[in-house]
């Protein structure tokens, strides 16, 4: 099914993951992949275009990243984009300068020239630009077809051949494109036959499933989650009665949980899901433990223990079934590179391999908007679908300190208030992850005549693009007003609704 496929070759600009959301959301499949891979290319197939990214690195004192003559010999277009355009200008001996300050931010670009990259779009439109080095003069294979008001060259076009760079970032929206720029290099430049639609991929990957399970049977651990619930779903489309999900009840999960996930799963018939209420055993293991990496190490491990026990249940499971999605693969192909700079989960998923199981990971090629879309076609619920995502560790890392029962069933409580809210005033889909902690401090009150101590909570919700950045949700004032009124009422033991307004960095978005 991925007959073509464009490439994006990450050096390291916060924006790849982006460009290779915009070039999915023109129906063509695409690779994000290390710098090295381009010295290689004969390794991949039905190439149809490749984007250079941008990245922090400057080509005037780096030459780790030179481009191989053989990108420029066949006949695939190139895009380079920022760091991208550099290195290619670089290779043909354009005379680049170190700036001593960083063009950054909004700029008007003025396109020179006619060429298929800028069709359909008007003479001056407004750009994002964020960029140290720039390219000063070209040689005379090159053209410029676009510049801003500064002195630098913007965009440039090697002239016989479909060999495009452009010094600003046409994958953001502060871009005033409308998305042109990448469509008309995918389109009108590479000659994409836009196959890659949500269709497809649940068909190819439905063959894709069935040829290689066989009439094995499937195991799968059921969070809850949009991930583990799209993956469940795409395999009982595929194997149908040899899938069993295992849902694990760790203590920790937010209110009704296993409610909405059955209710996520009504339209599947004889969808088989294994529900295990394990909340005893994880609370015991917790018990008396305050620091937050062993409260996440003591779930794995038990999460591990319990999904054994489950799964040995299961005669003939020959495949364990992940929901790990591309931007998971991705990152960890990146880790190896950059280290410092990944965040890594500890995700409660991870299995070990001594449960002889063979790894199927059917959402491994698709970003979290593909799988969301995928989930919808196939018909999980809507609502389950749009949930904002929970970590694996669950209330663990909202309850600072020692996770005991009667503060997860306090947090629950508080917690579905705000949700609830969020819904009723069309504020949930407008927010990222939204959520309540739970602090175990006592503060003062007054309820009735008499002075009470009762616990503090706070709320927090962010609006973020990849959570690796995030900014606190403005909320209107008299919203937070009403979710501390009810909680408050309706919630006994807490006597302060607090907002958490820090962004990330430096805080992160859960408090651990
Ligand atoms: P932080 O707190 O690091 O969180 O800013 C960023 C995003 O990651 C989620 N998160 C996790 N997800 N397993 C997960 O599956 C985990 O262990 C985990 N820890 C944090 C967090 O909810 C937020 O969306």
């Amino acid at each position: 099914m991925q007959e073509e496929r464009i490439l994006v070759i990450d050096y390291g600009s916060q924006y790849t993951q982006l460009i290779a959301r915009r070039v999915r959301e023109n129906k063509t499949f695409c690779e994000v992949l290390q710098p090295d891979n381009i010295q290689n290319l004969e390794n991949f197939n039905n190439v149809i275009g490749i984007i250079l990214s941008g990245g922090p690195n400057s080509v005037s004192q780096n030459n780790e990243y030179d481009l191989p003559d053989q990108l420029f010999l066949k006949d695939i277009p190139v895009l380079g984009i920022c760091f991208g355009m550099q290195l290619i200008c670089k290779k043909f001996n354009s005379k680049i300068k170190k700036s001593s300050s960083s063009e950054y931010g909004k700029a008007k670009l003025k396109v020179k020239k006619n060429t298929e990259i800028f069709n359909g779009l008007s003479e001056t439109f407004e750009v994002w630009m964020s960029h140290g080095d720039s390219v000063v003069s070209l040689p005379d294979n090159f053209s410029e077809i676009a510049s801003t008001n500064s002195e630098s060259i913007s965009a440039v076009k090697l002239n016989d051949k479909e060999v495009y760079g452009i010094q600003f970032h046409p994958e953001v929206t502060h871009t005033l494109d409308d998305g042109k720029i990448i469509s008309n290099f995918i389109h009108r430049i590479c000659d994409s036959k836009g196959l890659w639609t949500t269709k497809n991929i649940i068909d190819s990957q439905i063959i894709k499933i069935k040829d290689t399970v066989k009439s094995d049977n499937v195991i799968l651990g059921l969070s809850g989650g949009v991930d583990s619930s799209v993956a469940a779903a795409i395999l009982h489309e595929a194997v149908k009665e040899n899938l069993t999900c295992i849902f694990i009840d760790n203590g920790l999960l937010r209110l009704n949980e296993k409610e909405q996930v059955q209710d996520g799963f009504k339209d599947f018939k004889n969808i088989k899901i294994i529900y295990v209420d394990a909340s005893k055993v994880f609370l015991e293991r917790l018990e008396g433990i305050t620091e937050p990496e062993e409260k996440r190490k003591i779930i794995g491990k038990t999460f591990i223990d319990v999904f054994q026990t489950e799964s040995k249940k299961i005669k003939n499971a020959k495949w364990l079934a992940q929901g790990t999605i591309y931007p998971d693969v991705i990152e960890s192909a990146a880790a190896s590179d950059k280290a410092h700079l990944i965040k890594s989960h500890h995700n409660v998923g991870g299995l070990p391999e001594n449960m002889e199981l063979k790894i199927l990971e059917p959402l491994r090629e698709l970003f979290k908007d593909e799988v969301r879309k995928l989930g919808l076609e196939l018909g999980i619920n809507k609502k389950l679908i749009n949930r904002h995502p929970f970590p694996g560790p669950g209330l663990a890392v909202r309850i600072l300190g020692e996770v005991r029962q009667d503060y997860a069933d306090i947090l629950r409580q508080a917690d579905n208030i705000f949700i609830q809210l969020l819904h009723e005033k069309d504020l949930y889909d407008k927010i990222s992850q939204a959520f309540t902690v739970f602090m175990p401090v006592k503060s003062v009150g007054v309820t009735g005549d008499g002075r009470s101590y009762g616990n503090v909570v706070s709320l927090r919700a962010v609006k973020t693009i990849d959570f690796m950045t995030a900014k606190p949700f403005e909320f209107p004032f008299n919203f937070l007003e009403e979710v501390s009124t009810r909680i408050i009422n309706e919630v006994p033991e807490i006597s302060r609704v607090c907002l958490d307004i820090s962004s990330k960095p430096p805080a992160t978005i859960e408090w651990e």
